[in-house]
């Protein structure tokens, strides 16, 4: 069953990533394991040489690519990408406040979060924060306290009896972690408490001062199979770091080497509007660098195609009439073309169908959705690359269950499934491909 060993290594990609920071880190580790070479953005990269390469922005999004001695404006690129962040809870820059002897620290709601599971799980904090030594020299580290340090406990029943009707949740006011109880009304110092953990993971260094922080809570419990079969996985963040992984493995265990390019962006919950998000500069900056000439450019890129992955909506049992009744995509039974008329996914026809073909060389089943007319349908970086580069684009992901909760599930042969379809994509090239054939379209 070789799902199973893909799905556990899976399980354990996103149980080291609780951040964004973390994400990219994994995996430009597994990356650079494989020989890919990273490139900097502030350094000259021209010509690059046929090879392998990543690079970074912000820590917190990734190109990875491989190069052949084909130029991409004859090929085309395969091109794929998939969003590193999740719905959350950050820090506040200065979150310390006591209530009633409780330590509490404030938090800003990141992204489309689903609040109510976050109440009364075992908390656990990482992210990335700034220091200096004592000479006045800066850096950057991640730091992860790898174990439950707050909790968001619910109101008892018994002191709100119609909680179960009619619950709002307020973000300010009643989502705001307990982290220590306090003898005296004195607040502890973070920048001590951030220190200490900085050097329980790094003892070598000497920092005397943290100088800002991004910090968010998790959940400190791991994903895990779960089911009678062990048929799903239920943890934080399958949204999107699922794809994330599958994803770059697929690009490392393609089996001919092409001119493709994976993008991993930060940003997607909040809009894509960053300088390292889908919605900035980018891939189009590393692009204008691949290829200097806009003509040579312009032609890759109409030979190209882009597979944007993120997470589909199952069906659930108790609620599948919020699916329309033609499209109800099961656990377990493949990834999902995403379709939307006005565009919130940037699947046409042509991608589609080459998207559809691609599944049944791998021998992986392959659903089909749309959003009822009567809800309103999200958004992926799909459509925002399609916008900002004028490439062809499928909108494809695994379908699941519980999106943006703290703990959300899908099926555990599904990464399984899209990785294989992804590999076949990275893998391929001849003329029954069905793409890149602009000659005969
Ligand atoms: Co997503």
């Amino acid at each position: 069953m070789p799902h199973i060993n893909f799905t556990t290594d899976l399980l354990d990609f996103i149980a080291r990533a609780p951040t964004t920071f973390h994400a990219v880190s994994s995996a430009s580790e597994i990356l650079a394991d494989r020989g890919f070479v990273e490139i900097h953005e502030s350094a000259p990269w021209q010509p690059l040489p046929p090879g392998s390469y990543f690079i970074r922005r912000n820590d917190s999004s990734l190109i990875a690519m491989t190069l052949t001695d084909e130029k991409p404006s004859l090929t085309g690129l395969r091109m794929a990408g998939a969003h590193t962040d999740s719905p959350g809870l950050k820090l506040k820059p200065i979150p310390g406040r006591i209530n009633h002897s409780y330590l509490q620290f404030g938090v800003e709601v990141y992204g489309g979060a689903l609040l109510a599971p976050w109440f009364d799980r075992d908390l656990s904090l990482a992210g990335r924060v700034s220091w200096q030594d004592k000479d006045g020299a800066a850096a950057d580290s991640l730091i992860d306290f790898r174990r439950p340090i707050g909790i968001i406990p619910s109101l008892a029943i018994h002191l709100d009896r119609e909680v179960n009707k009619n619950r709002s949740i307020n973000k300010q006011t009643d989502l705001v972690p307990i982290v220590m109880l306090m003898d005296k009304d004195q607040l502890p110092d973070l920048n001590i408490i951030l220190l200490e953990q900085l050097v329980r993971q790094y003892p070598a260094i000497r920092p005397t001062a943290i100088t800002d922080h991004e910090l968010f809570f998790y959940d400190s419990q791991p994903p895990a199979f779960v089911g009678l079969q062990n048929e799903f996985i239920a943890g934080s963040r399958l949204d999107n770091l699922l794809s994330c992984y599958a994803l770059i493995q697929a690009m490392l265990d393609s089996r001919t080497r092409q001119n493709t390019l994976v993008v991993l962006n930060d940003h997607e919950e909040t809009g894509s509007l960053s300088g390292t998000g889908a919605r900035g500069p980018f891939l189009q900056s590393v692009l204008e660098r691949l290829m200097p000439a806009a003509a040579e450019r312009r032609c890759c890129l109409s030979r190209s195609l882009f597979i944007s992955v993120d997470n589909a909506h199952g069906v659930h049992p108790n609620f599948a009439n919020r699916h329309d009744q033609n499209h109800r995509p099961l656990l377990n039974h493949g990834p999902v073309i995403k379709h939307n008329a006005n565009q919130h996914y940037a699947t046409t026809s042509r991608t589609a169908s080459y998207f559809r073909r691609l599944c049944q060389r791998a021998a992986v089943p392959v659903q089909d959705f749309v959003m009822r007319n009567d809800l309103a349908c999200g958004e992926t970086i799909g459509p925002i690359t399609a916008g900002e580069l004028g490439v062809a684009v499928v909108d494809v992901g695994v379908p699941s269950l519980a999106m943006h909760s703290i703990r959300e599930m899908t099926g555990s042969r599904d990464g399984w499934y899209v990785y294989n379809a992804l590999k076949e994509f990275f893998s391929f090239s001849g003329p029954d491909d069905g793409w890149p054939e602009p000659d005969r379209r």
